[in-house]
């Protein structure tokens, strides 16, 4: 099936309700009870974090240096499929004019927001849902979504114009990410066994990844016990950048069947695994289910940078990953027919990655 170009029922910002003073959580916003945050992870006290913590200054000094940070990375994309960077190299200037020019977007009355309302054909632009299922039950939440690399499939005329700075400021950090990406891979490729190059190559090298920026704006929601601003899910993709806000905590990652809150460090970044390099690496790197709860008095923002694979390479596990005590443990398939699922359905957990899984 195709993505249709039109979303099955009106879009409402989910903002706009909020600031239109609701006092109550519209049905189609009411989680089953199962998905409900529990009350256990909305107490602040309990489950805060403790992904790893990784000093990536670690990977510019000499080789038993670089070889210490590869292992804690490659611990860490084992056991949580999450970690925090400190010493990233994105310049901390950068990201508070990121935050100030994209808070000072979405300040904006609701009209502004709508001039760039997306839809799923490219998901480009302002948007409140992710999924197409008519009838669908919707999260607390609304987003940006901007393509910045590969060149070819930019289109700036898509990205704010308003305020006037956040065009070249977006440009600016994407460029740092994707630098800090370039790194990342580079170490994940190396404590995986393979060489230095290798995941990138199998990404479809510099000209041929794919790099997304999704802003989340999560408002205050006045039954916030009810919904999520983001369902569980986990990310389709290769790894995921997140920016997060260091004083409204509000993601949750799943470990060992439980719900842990995340505290992000201050100036720190959020790393994730993402579906792809589950697969690449046939099963050693885990991508994880991680979800968002909302605030009854503040609201949050995240900026979410997805590095992925070209989108129309076929992958799958890569050979040197793939042993006889360890057979392959998915099916290739393409980035884009992989994501496809996703547009479609919504965040769903990890079925997608599950039904390509072989049954072994
Ligand atoms: C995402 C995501 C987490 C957050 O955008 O995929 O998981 O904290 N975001 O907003
Ligand atoms: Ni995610």
């Amino acid at each position: 099936m195709e993505c249709p170009k039109s979303w099955p029922e009106p879009v409402v910002p989910v903002q706009s309700l909020t600031e239109s003073g609701a006092t109550l959580v519209p049905a189609r916003y009411v989680k089953p009870p199962s998905e409900r945050p529990s009350l256990d992870t909305l107490d602040q006290r309990r489950g805060i974090s403790c992904i790893p913590v990784i000093d990536l200054a670690g990977l510019t000094r000499g080789p038993a240096e670089r070889a210490a940070a590869e292992r804690l990375i490659s611990d860490a994309c084992r056991d949580w499929g999450f970690f925090q960077v400190e010493n990233h190299g994105v310049s901390l200037d950068l990201v508070e004019r990121m935050r100030a020019d994209w808070r000072e977007f979405f300040d904006q009355p609701t009209e502004a927001k709508t001039a760039y309302a997306n839809s799923p054909a490219t998901y480009e632009g302002y948007g409140s849902r992710l999924g197409v299922d008519k009838g669908a039950i919707l999260d607390w939440g609304d987003y940006f979504f901007l393509v910045f690399t590969p060149q070819t499939l930019r289109n700036r005329d898509k990205w704010p114009a308003f305020p006037a700075t956040c065009r070249k400021t977006t440009e600016e950090y994407g460029r740092e990410v994707v630098r800090l990406c370039g790194a990342l891979m580079e170490a994940l490729s190396t404590s995986l066994g393979l060489g230095t190059g290798a995941l990138q190559r199998a990404f479809g090298g510099d000209d041929g990844v794919g790099g997304n920026l999704r802003v989340n704006f999560y408002p205050r929601c006045p039954q916030s016990d009810l919904t999520l601003g983001l369902s569980s899910h986990s990310d389709p993709g290769g790894i995921t950048i997140l920016l997060a806000d260091e004083r409204v905590k509000g993601l949750q990652v799943r470990k060992d069947g439980n719900w842990v809150t995340v505290q992000p460090r201050p100036g720190n970044f959020i790393v994730n695994i993402g579906d792809q390099l589950q697969l690449l690496s046939n099963g050693v790197y885990k991508s994880v289910e991680h979800r968002v709860v909302v605030n009854p008095v503040e609201e949050r923002i995240s900026f979410a940078f997805f590095y992925n694979p070209r989108g129309d390479l076929k992958l799958g596990p890569l050979p040197e990953l793939v042993m006889p005590d360890r057979p392959a443990l998915y099916q290739p398939m393409t980035f884009d027919e992989y994501r496809k699922y996703i547009r479609l359905n919504g965040p769903r957990g990890k079925l997608q990655l599950e039904s390509i899984a072989t049954n072994i």
